[in-house]
């Protein structure tokens, strides 16, 4: 196959530095912590479960009454005398008749407490008694069906709350085990934080980590730790103490047994027992910066906002984590952390402020912590944020806000479509260097398939050329437990004793192992012109719905700007309304059909009232069927927004985003102007949104390079997302002629657009790696079809060591 193009990489000019560009962003969504990276096996370990957390949970949730050959008991959960005053709940068995043993089993998570033959756990309690006689316990891990795996006793013999501990190893695997706790004794036995971890945690600390998903996020090598959220930070009441707070560290800290449950706001528990020390720890463990996220007095899901005369404890509480991270054993904070066994500082050199907050409210108050951390900690670089989408006017709030006040950085966040990510892969090539920085703290490409991860590494190195802008980057979410899904994809998935990474995994882990210290320029040249799908208008069907709720549209006109003719769609009023069944369901879709339209430049213009309190209005435009089409959304989630969006193949990307409020039974005149690819829409006669759904423009390939300082390796990454190998040429300009280099290549090609991993087959999806020898400073190499390639030019090599190997 003849040369179709050549890659030139300049490898003496260093461009942008590197950083700390690609890391992970860890936040407790989809059971990531309680149930999954935080080792913990009992569920519900403190009996503190509650409806506020989810609905159906109570303060027995995952526990299971034991009654044994004729024995009797009562199980209720007190809290008149409690461990302490952070963790009031305990359970008591009222034992009426021993038979063969009374108590409780805990169900684990997933099938069950996942028991491996030969290895050891650690159990431990708080108990005690009421009577004068000691109640002896029996604690077991057990099978479904009844077989022991292990066996201790333990004999509660205080009426004051002791801890007793136990060590049981297994004599089976069984994934679905049960911890059960049984007595012949009598009288009344109390028992809270009632716990097994297996004492092979990740570093094998207590109170650890799942030794499996922790190596597996070690594996990456990630620069940096997003942590702990996402909408989890700030989507909560602003009293530290309530059940429902917002994120609070010092909540997190110290003996388990005392930092209080909360309400995870992704609809469960979550225990806190994986805590700010414990991600300081971790993100020491594995070599990444922790990036920790406080929240900033806003929470934007609720509307509520710290009064500004109370912003101080606020701030404080910012401070104090840095001190916390960073202060030596004789400030307060640093003598908080030393005492929990580290006296050395974590060396934290950022902090994220607020998480996708929008609305005046966050912002005024952001301008009051930056100016504190800065006025405290200069060298702290803080990070701000434009809310969650690519584009609109809290995006450009947000970054406002961020020049206004001098931010390090801006977090971006938005979940977009492959072909969004293709068609916007030149997006930072326009950021000015002299802005903040960009932190892309959350971003994907909506699913799992081979085709996501190509679409994400094609954009990744949009991200990489364009490392003078943005300093740091990470896909989101990262974790998912299998049972208990709340947002899809994510990049590792688990059960409970399984994990794989997903494709998009080992697309970040080549780029992390691969990410370089300084940028390297490269020059493409002989490549045929980039392929542009025919740029056609946004036609195909009009139609006019609601997303729950009774919605009446009325005078509903159409102006096809092409022919000039105008056109009343209807004479009546059209109301669409949601039923019974949609409402139990959550909010179903209902929509009336108006004209299908195909041409060039048209106008819809209605007038839109909301009868009965609902989601608002929905304007379907360019549909073609229920998985491809535009969308306009007056009010929506929460109903603050107006939203155009996008669906492709059922995947729907936002194009641009503003705050709106619908009210009850006002007319609102909505106006959409659609011209080629680009949309206009007025609410009143206000521009509300000015934005362009574009068509991807196929590269060639997609490229970038960088060189690692302590190595002097040069390092491009291509990306391939065409159907045909390209026989590149690749230069390494500023090499000697005679030089001899070694070529490690690590490659993922040779796998269907559609194809994914899963616990079936967890490494369908893997690099492969080539190693080539070559001299000089010029080669060949066919990139694959629908590929990552990873080439890392190791050069300085013995002359002896030439051979090709390809
Ligand atoms: O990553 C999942 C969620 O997406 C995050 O909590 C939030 O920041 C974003 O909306």
């Amino acid at each position: 196959m003849s040369l179709q193009g050549t890659l030139t990489i300049n490898t003496k000019d260093r461009g942008a530095a590197m950083g700390d560009l690609f890391g992970i962003f860890f936040e407790d969504l989809n059971h990531a912590a309680d149930g999954g990276l935080y080792a913990e096996l009992v569920q519900n370990r403190s009996f503190e479960f509650d409806p506020i957390d989810h609905p159906d949970y109570h303060a027995l949730t995952a526990w299971e009454k034991v009654e044994r050959g004729g024995g009797e008991c009562e199980v209720r959960v007190q809290s008149e005398l409690p461990l302490n005053n952070r963790n009031n709940n305990y359970a008591v068995i009222d034992i009426r008749a021993a038979g063969d043993g009374v108590g409780l089993m805990n169900q684990g998570f997933n099938t069950g407490i996942p028991v491996r033959e030969g290895d050891t756990y650690f159990f431990s309690m708080y108990a005690r008694r009421n009577s004068s006689f000691d109640v002896p316990v029996i604690i077991t891990l057990e099978g479904l069906e009844g077989s022991i795996y292990s066996e201790a006793n333990i004999v509660v013999a205080s009426d004051q709350w002791t801890k007793y501990e136990a060590r049981l190893t297994a004599s089976a695997t069984d994934y679905s085990g049960r911890l059960v706790l049984t007595t012949k004794g009598s009288g009344f036995l109390y028992l809270e934080m009632v716990s097994l971890f297996p004492a092979r945690t990740f570093r094998n600390r207590l109170n650890g980590l799942r030794e499996d998903i922790a190596t597996l996020l070690a594996e990456l090598r990630p620069k940096f730790m997003r942590f702990p959220g996402g909408c989890l930070i700030h989507d909560g009441s602003l009293n530290a103490d309530d059940r429902d707070s917002m994120y609070r560290w010092k909540n997190t800290l110290g003996d388990v047994a005392e930092r209080p449950a909360r309400r995870n706001n992704w609809r469960y528990n979550q225990t806190l027992g994986l805590g700010y020390y414990e991600y300081f720890l971790f993100c020491e463990d594995i070599g990444a910066k922790p990036i920790p996220v406080v929240p900033g007095g806003s929470d934007p899901h609720h509307k509520r906002n710290v009064p500004l005369n109370e912003l101080q404890p606020w701030i404080d509480e910012a401070l104090d984590l840095i001190e916390f991270a960073n202060g030596d054993a004789s400030t307060p904070w640093g003598a908080i952390r030393a005492k929990l066994g580290h006296p050395e500082p974590f060396g934290l050199a950022y902090i994220g402020v607020g998480n996708e907050e929008v609305g005046e409210g966050f912002f005024e108050r952001y301008a009051y912590f930056h100016r504190a951390i800065k006025a405290k900690h200069p060298a702290i670089k803080i990070i701000n944020n434009s809310g969650p989408f690519a584009s609109g006017e809290e995006y450009e709030r947000g970054w406002r806000s961020a020049r206004e006040n001098g931010s390090d950085f801006v977090d971006e966040h938005y979940y977009q479509s492959p072909e969004w990510l293709l068609a916007n892969h030149r997006r930072y090539d326009s950021y000015k260097a002299d802005d903040p920085k960009v932190f892309l703290g959350e971003y994907a490409s909506l699913g799992n398939t081979y085709y996501n991860a190509l679409a994400e590494a094609a954009y990744m190195t949009g991200l990489e050329r364009n490392a003078h802008v943005v300093g740091l980057a990470c896909y989101a979410p990262l974790l998912c437990n299998v049972d208990y899904v709340n947002w899809k994809p994510d990049m590792i998935w688990f059960n409970n004793h399984e994990v794989f990474g997903t494709a998009n995994y080992y697309v970040q882990k080549l780029f992390m192992h691969h990410q370089g210290d300084y940028a390297l320029q490269v020059q493409a040249e002989g490549f045929e012109q980039p392929v542009q799908s025919e740029s056609k208008p946004i036609a195909g069907m009009l139609a006019v719905g609601t997303e729950g709720g009774t919605v009446e549209y009325s005078q509903i006109k159409l102006i096809n700007h092409v022919t000039g003719e105008i056109k009343e769609l209807t004479d009546e009023k059209i109301l669409v309304t949601d039923t019974e069944e949609d409402r139990a369901n959550g909010h179903a879709r209902r929509i009336a059909e108006l004209e299908a339209i195909d041409c060039e430049h048209y106008t819809l213009s209605m007038t839109a009232r909301r009868k009965a309190w609902g989601r608002g209005f929905m304007i379907h435009f360019g549909k073609v069927d229920d998985r491809n089409e535009l969308l306009w959304r007056i009010g929506g989630w929460h109903n603050n927004d107006s939203i155009i969006s996008s669906q492709i193949n059922g995947t729907s990307c936002v194009l641009t985003h503003c705050l709106f409020d619908v009210e009850d039974d006002v007319g609102y005149h909505l106006l959409l102007e659609v011209c080629g690819r680009k949309i206009r829409a007025y609410i009143n006669g206000v521009l509300v949104a000015d934005t362009e759904d574009l068509i991807p423009v196929i590269e060639p390939l997609y490229y970038s390079s960088s060189i690692e300082e302590a190595t002097g390796d040069i390092i491009l990454k291509v990306v391939n997302v065409q159907d045909a190998q390209i026989r590149t040429g690749i230069v390494l300009e500023g090499q000697g002629e005679k030089e001899t280099v070694m070529i490690e290549i690590s490659k993922l090609s040779g796998y269907s657009l559609e194809d994914e991993n899963s616990f079936e087959q967890p490494e369908r999806i893997v690099p492969a790696n080539q190693t080539l020898h070559l001299q000089g400073s010029a080669f060949e190499y066919e990139i694959p079809r629908h590929s990552l390639t990873v080439m890392r030019v190791k050069r300085s090599l013995n002359d002896t060591d030439v051979k090709v190997t390809e």
